[in-house]
């Protein structure tokens, strides 16, 4: 099939806001848009002012009501406690009014926050779709993050209400959720009036008499007494939730989702792009804590009527490299939605792809990648060994969706290995350099997006427009910046090579490293440190410290490492993956005082490198290559 794509892109390019009135009549609105984009509102502009709408209704009651209640709409698959639970539309709207009813008993109401802690269980979606239906905002907190992470998202969101689990399931491992809970609402400021806490088997924990609310007992009492809770009509500008992302500090930087131009956004996505059917099974294998999980394990996927998969487990090792494909041939996957790091992760372990032919993968017709880079090889392979266009494509949690893709709703475009694609409809990339001058096709810059950004972006950070400003759109007048540095060639197609800040990229998981040494700072026996992201097999980039000590410092330098592999771990949590610190004399530093960290990286990388002009000690950098040698970190 010829692809569509560049009618398309001209039809958005001639007139975005046609196009997306269009886009719009596949939502059902309480109350019309008064315009579809309202340039003087807001940071940059607002999409659909004066229309009211409700995510809830359009994700669960409209399915319902055009006779699809019977169709599935939640498998929930975990490999690690070896069980399924399977839930229709009709069921999932129960759960959903239960639990929105029981929020309503205590106090939510439209514009409250609600942080949700969870791990991969239906209760998640269950606690998303329900604040959505009353018009509260949900912040949902990746489960990997440790306690102090969780306190600085409550004093930023300032939640009424904790919804979270007594533990989540890690390969050989119980993680329990309650004494981080715990411990962070001891750490924070602000404290939330109550906590719903989902008791699971593995792990069943104590409750906080008056704060703590039984999830099961409380749904389970709503749903008997026939509970009933109508969506409360928002506008389509208000935040339906706040995601926290790595910025440049420990601070991280609030989201802010919207309700219309999100709903708008990620329906078009699943047609256009995705190529997907209402009806078919989706699956996107990434965790609700993170962007990913909220638009395409909940919220594309059930607004386009499909029938979702959230899975808990992991590529590898539950119990082996056959489980994605177990999975797919179980619920009869037609497309997968995952990052290359679990593909590296199944290569690794099955390079010849002997699981594969165990399962009946005939329905399955696409598989996604995103969230890092995808090397050509680990497209390649998963090419070979599945028979399936592998679709890699580029976005972050700020815009919700992706910029460029090979679109395969439209008809697939030739593949360019190493590219995530080309701009979808909504994005005017263009290549800068750091003057803010435009640079031909082919030459390294930095990616921006010509303003206003498409519905379903960010519109700002969570109580923070000044932050937002100066985080993404002073450095270059008109223009988003992304902070990915790139390139486009001469067909259009992006190739994204580095970011241009301090976060980095660990199994599809962002980081910043600016918070790691913020951490590292806090150790008595540290002076400096920089925190670096080298190069990595499976995962992409791992995290790398160098840390010096103070000048009294006498302690073993292994008890020191080791005690800063644990503060890390224990202030930001596991998902850092924060297992490598070298102690060195002194930091490589430019003559005003800056760390030359790329010049690290490139000796750790085993990448050619050149001695900065301006640099205080050419020395030093001797000093750090054998450091990193001695501990084969480099070559
Ligand atoms: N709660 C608590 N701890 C968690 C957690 C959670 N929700 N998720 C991860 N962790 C822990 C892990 O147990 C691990 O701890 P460890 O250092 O004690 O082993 C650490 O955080 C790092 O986790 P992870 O990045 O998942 O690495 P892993 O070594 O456990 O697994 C892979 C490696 C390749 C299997 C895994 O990274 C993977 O599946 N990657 C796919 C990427 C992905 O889904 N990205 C999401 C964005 S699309
Ligand atoms: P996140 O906000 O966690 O989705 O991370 C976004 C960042 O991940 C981007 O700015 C990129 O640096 C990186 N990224 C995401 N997808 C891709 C991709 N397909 N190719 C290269 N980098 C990617």
């Amino acid at each position: 099939m010829a692809s569509r794509y560049q009618e398309v892109y001209a039809a958005w390019k001639h007139d975005p806001e046609a196009f997306w009135a269009e886009a719009a009549k596949a939502i059902d609105w309480d109350r019309p848009f008064d315009r579809v984009f309202d340039p003087d509102a807001g940071v940059y502009g607002r999409w659909f002012p004066g229309a009211l709408c409700n995510t809830c209704y359009n994700a669960v009651d409209r399915h319902v009501q055009n006779g699809h209640g019977n169709q599935l709409a939640l498998i929930h698959d975990s490999a690690i406690a070896g069980t399924v639970r399977k839930f229709t539309y009709a069921e999932l709207k129960r759960e959903v009014v239960a639990l929105a009813s029981v929020l309503r008993n205590h106090g939510i109401a439209k514009g409250d926050r609600v942080i949700i802690y969870m791990p991969m269980i239906a209760e998640a979606t269950f606690a998303m779709l329900a604040c959505a239906r009353l018009g509260a905002i949900h912040s949902v907190v990746f489960g990997g993050f440790a306690a102090r992470e969780l306190a600085t998202r409550i004093d930023d969101a300032r939640p009424k209400l904790i919804i979270t689990a007594s533990c989540g399931l890690e390969p050989g491992r119980i993680i329990a959720y309650k004494p981080l809970l715990d411990e962070a609402i001891q750490l924070a400021r602000h404290e939330p009036d109550h906590c719903i806490i989902a008791q699971r088997d593995e792990l069943r924990c104590e409750l906080v008499a008056g704060r703590d609310i039984d999830y099961a007992d409380a749904v389970a009492r709503e749903t008997a007494a026939g509970a009933n809770v109508d969506c409360v009509p928002v506008a389509a500008t208000d935040p339906l939730y706040v995601l926290y992302t790595s910025g440049t500090t420990g601070q991280p930087k609030g989201v802010v989702r919207d309700h219309g131009g999100h709903m708008v956004m990620l329906k078009w996505s699943m047609d256009h792009e995705f190529g997907i059917e209402p009806g078919e099974v989706f699956w996107a294998a990434s965790d609700v804590g993170w962007v990913v999980g909220h638009s395409y394990i909940v919220y594309a996927p059930l607004l386009h009527g499909c029938t979702t998969v959230m899975f808990e487990g992991k590529p590898v090792g539950t119990p082996d490299a056959g489980t994605f494909w177990r999975v797919i041939a179980d619920h009869g996957v037609a497309a997968l939605f995952t990052a290359p790091t679990a593909f590296r992760a199944i290569k690794g372990q099955d390079p010849q792809g002997t699981f594969i032919p165990k399962y009946d993968l005939s329905k399955f017709r696409t598989l996604f990648l995103a969230g890092e880079r995808a090397d050509p090889e680990t497209i390649k392979w998963a090419e070979r060994m599945l028979s399936v266009p592998v679709i890699d494509h580029w976005w972050q949690t700020e815009t919700g969706a992706p910029i460029t893709q090979n679109p395969v709703g439209l008809g697939m475009l030739p593949v360019k290995y190493g590219s995530p694609g080309i701009p979808m409809p909504g994005y005017d990339i263009r290549i800068l350099n750091d003057a803010g001058h435009e640079v031909p096709n082919g030459t390294l810059g930095n990616v921006v997006l010509k303003l206003p950004l498409p519905p379903g972006c960010l519109p700002t950070l969570w109580n923070a427009d000044k932050r937002f400003h100066q985080a993404y759109l002073d450095e270059f007048p008109g223009f988003y910046k992304t902070a990915d540095a790139g390139l486009l060639d001469d067909d259009g197609y992006l190739f994204v090579m580095a970011r241009t800040d301090d976060i980095i990229n660990v199994a599809g998981h962002r980081l910043s490293t600016g918070a790691m040494e913020e951490v590292l700072a806090e150790h008595p026996d540290v002076a400096e440190c920089a925190v670096i992201g080298i190069a990595d097999q499976l995962k992409g980039q791992i995290p790398l410290g160098l840390v010096v000590l103070n000048a009294g410092a006498s302690r073993e330098a292994a008890d020191i490492e080791r005690e800063a592999i644990g503060l890390v771990r224990e202030r930001i949590g596991p998902v850092a993956a924060f297992k490598s610190v070298i102690i060195i004399k002194r930091l490589p530093k430019t003559r005003s005082g800056k760390i030359l960290r790329g010049t690290i990286q490139k000796i750790a990388d085993l990448e050619d490198w050149t001695m900065p002009a301006t640099i205080d000690d050419p020395a030093i950098l001797d000093e750090i290559t054998t450091a990193l040698k001695v501990r084969g970190l480099a070559g």
